[in-house]
């Protein structure tokens, strides 16, 4: 397999030095954690899956444990702020909250300046954060009197860590004590451990629809890694670049020229992007659709690409199973619809059968891996979305750098 040239760091080495909450004392104090609880729901307002809120408990629990009185908070969904529509309500995250934790939670609305009680051990809810007038524009005035409601506050919202808003970044700035929570340590120790100085070779797979939502981090990791893997609508532009008829597969032509230049990128550094050679078409993208397996040149004009083929999976299994590290965020296929699903699902079983270290990020590779039960073989999976990407992009997230500000005081 080429390797690009080892020592290169995906991130200048820079270490990230926040407070820590289990090295601060909490007992009797005011405990303000900002959590990322926003999980899908159904129509009906039910969580379809509740990773996020799972993985928010550890901090909470150690909060309840050393006798803290527990605030928290969380934006759900994107809502006008001001008000609080039915589709905004925190209501069943504190349902469910309350049965991960044994013990009822009460939701406070209108909890901006304060009036509400509670005990040391104890646990509220504060109704969607961004609800608030000012949330978003990280009101100054708005942090600061959230912040005087607490003597801690705790940011252990990895998966907005990108979004500098008045409960994610502001606060940090003006609370008395600021410092990571439990679920934000782990990710930031993990992130980095993918990106710092991670062990060789490096493979990264990017999966999805558009290229231009995920450019970015191509055109990083294409500096980077040594094999770039890329599914989905991804790989169909990346078809049409090497000159591949696609028929009517979902692609970006405008981006054409961008992924050449990746393509050219990773082949001067003696790197790769595996394209499929064989691929699964289909005319729709439906439960029903009939697939078919063929060689990638012998895409008709109506055929839309809808997974990589056998023998491209064998291929990528194979690269994986080479792997020193992996970071993975985005499906090869259309998974959620089984005849569409063996490429993602070849490619899950390499990844839970390699011993690499394996990061994965991204609402689809969440549902991949809970489809194909691979979870407990993943190394690292991260509750962020856009956080998670950018991260890897090597930006500075604005949420950990505020945190990074507060170190020392
Ligand atoms: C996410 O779902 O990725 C995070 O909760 C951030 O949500 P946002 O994109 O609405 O800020």
């Amino acid at each position: 397999m080429p390797c690009a040239s080892r020592g290169i760091f995906f991130r200048t080495i820079t270490i990230m030095r926040v407070k820590k909450l289990t090295n601060l004392d909490v007992r009797g104090k005011r405990v303000f954690i900002r959590a990322d609880l926003n999980v899908p729901q159904d129509d009906a307002g039910n969580i379809v899956e509740d990773t996020r809120i799972r993985a928010s408990i550890p901090s909470i629990q150690y909060c309840l444990d050393h006798g803290a009185a527990v605030m928290v908070t969380s934006h759900l969904g994107r809502p006008t702020e001001g008000e609080v529509s039915a589709d905004d309500t925190l209501m069943p995250v504190a349902v469910r909250l309350g049965q991960l934790l044994g013990k009822p939670v009460h939701l406070v609305p209108d909890w901006v300046d304060g009036g509400f009680e509670v005990a040391p051990g104890e646990i509220v809810l504060l109704e969607n954060c961004r609800c608030n007038k000012g949330e978003k524009k990280d009101n100054e005035e708005l942090a600061r009197k959230m912040a005087a409601l607490c003597d801690i506050y705790v940011n252990d919202a990895f998966g907005t860590a990108h979004r500098a808003e008045a409960t994610t970044h502001g606060m940090a700035r003006f609370a008395p004590v600021a410092c990571a929570g439990m679920l934000m340590g782990a990710e930031i120790d993990a992130l980095s451990k993918a990106t710092e100085n991670p062990a060789r070779p490096l493979v990264a797979i990017v999966g999805g629809a558009k290229v231009s939502t995920k450019l970015t981090i191509l055109k990083t990791l294409a500096e980077k890694v040594d094999q770039l893997i890329v599914g989905g609508g991804i790989a169909n532009t990346f078809l049409l670049a090497s000159g591949k008829r696609i028929g009517e597969s979902l692609a970006e032509p405008e981006l054409v020229k961008e992924a050449q230049a990746i393509m050219d990128m990773m082949k001067e550094r003696g790197a790769e992007v595996p394209l499929p050679t064989d691929v699964v078409v289909a005319d729709e993208v439906s439960a029903l659709a009939r697939a078919n397996r063929i060689p990638v040149d012998e895409v008709a004009p109506h055929d839309r690409i809808l997974d990589v083929g056998p023998k491209s999976a064998v291929r990528l299994a194979d690269i994986i199973a080479h792997a020193g590290t992996i970071v993975w965020n985005g499906p090869v296929g259309v998974f959620e619809h089984n005849q569409f699903a063996g490429g993602t699902k070849m490619l899950a079983s390499a990844i839970a059968h390699s011993e690499a270290f394996t990061i994965a990020g991204g609402g689809d590779t969440l549902a991949a891996i809970a489809k194909f039960n691979i979870a407990q073989d993943v190394g690292y999976i991260s509750t962020g979305g856009g956080a998670f990407l950018e991260f890897m992009e090597g930006k500075k997230l604005p949420a950990i750098a505020a945190l990074e500000e507060r170190y020392n005081g």
